[in-house]
């Protein structure tokens, strides 16, 4: 176990009164796992992971990490709108966690580099963000998450805006990536084949407040590759969660309407 949840409740001011984002969420995040986080619209996905990487404090329940360190200090999110600096440079962005802690310009340089390498964006060092594709923006913001050494990878449906191709690519690139880097990765999905194609396992939440509805283990043998896609077991593994699913999409659907 690496971060663990206690029945984590997460309630939030609105103009409407209190709104209860999250419900009630007991959750192990394990060492070196990759978990997906599937649940309708409005679930509290991005909330789970605010509570995660300690930009958000929970109303009641617990988050703790195994170990002394705080959140922030061992999570690195990467977001859908990246949140690149648009007007610093490629090199730049990725190197802002290491220049906030001070790191010499030297070792700087270094982690900045062999991110950059990883993520296949040398060459475009001095690009701004708007002069790179959609792709190459998301893969300066995992290089700039990478850069600061994380225990946990906190992903919010980082390929959600890219076209088929190369969201395929990207999680292929992904899957890659955290095959040589080890890292634990929390990723927040709408997708469940992107939630199979990737994942040890897959949190399944319920429409809001998000209460945890199941767990699925994805048993798929790893690496993981294009192929995969095809295993019988991928199969199932879909129409399990969809199973899981369909019934808490509706309900979300049907209170977006009532409220309308
Ligand atoms: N800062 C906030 N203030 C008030 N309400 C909030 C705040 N953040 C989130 N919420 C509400 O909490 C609920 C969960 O939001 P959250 O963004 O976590 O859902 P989500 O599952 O990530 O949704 P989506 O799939 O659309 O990204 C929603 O009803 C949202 O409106
Ligand atoms: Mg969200």
């Amino acid at each position: 176990m690496l971060v663990r949840l206690v029945d984590v409740v997460k309630e939030f001011n609105t103009g409407r009164g209190r709104l209860r984002a999250l419900d009630g969420i007991t959750l192990d995040v394990r060492d070196g796992e990759f978990l997906a986080v599937v649940g309708p619209s409005g679930c509290g996905k991005s909330t789970l992971l605010s509570i995660i990487a300690g930009l958000e404090a929970p109303t009641s329940g617990s988050v703790a990490f195994l170990g002394e360190q705080r959140a922030q200090t061992r999570t690195a999110m990467v977001w859908q709108d990246t949140r690149l600096l648009p007007w610093r440079v490629v090199d730049r962005n990725v190197g802002l966690g290491p220049e906030f802690r001070g790191r010499p310009e030297e070792e700087r340089r270094g982690i900045v580099q062999r991110f950059l390498r990883k993520m296949r964006l040398e060459g475009f060092e001095q690009f701004f963000p708007r002069q790179l594709s959609g792709g190459m923006q998301q893969r300066a913001g995992i290089a700039r998450a990478l850069a600061n050494d994380p225990e946990v990878l906190l992903m919010d449906e980082p390929f959600a805006h890219l076209d088929a191709l190369n969201r395929r690519l990207m999680q292929l690139e992904l899957l890659q990536v955290w095959e040589q880097t080890g890292k634990t990765v929390v990723y927040v999905t709408h997708s469940i084949e992107e939630a199979v194609l990737l994942s040890d396992r897959v949190v399944v939440l319920t429409a809001g407040p998000g209460r945890i509805k199941d767990f699925v283990d994805i048993d798929l043998p790893r690496p993981r590759s294009a192929e995969t896609l095809a295993h019988p077991g991928f199969q199932a593994a879909t129409a399990r969660i969809w199973q899981l699913l369909e019934g808490e999409a509706r309900r979300a659907e049907a209170r977006l309407l009532n409220r309308e």
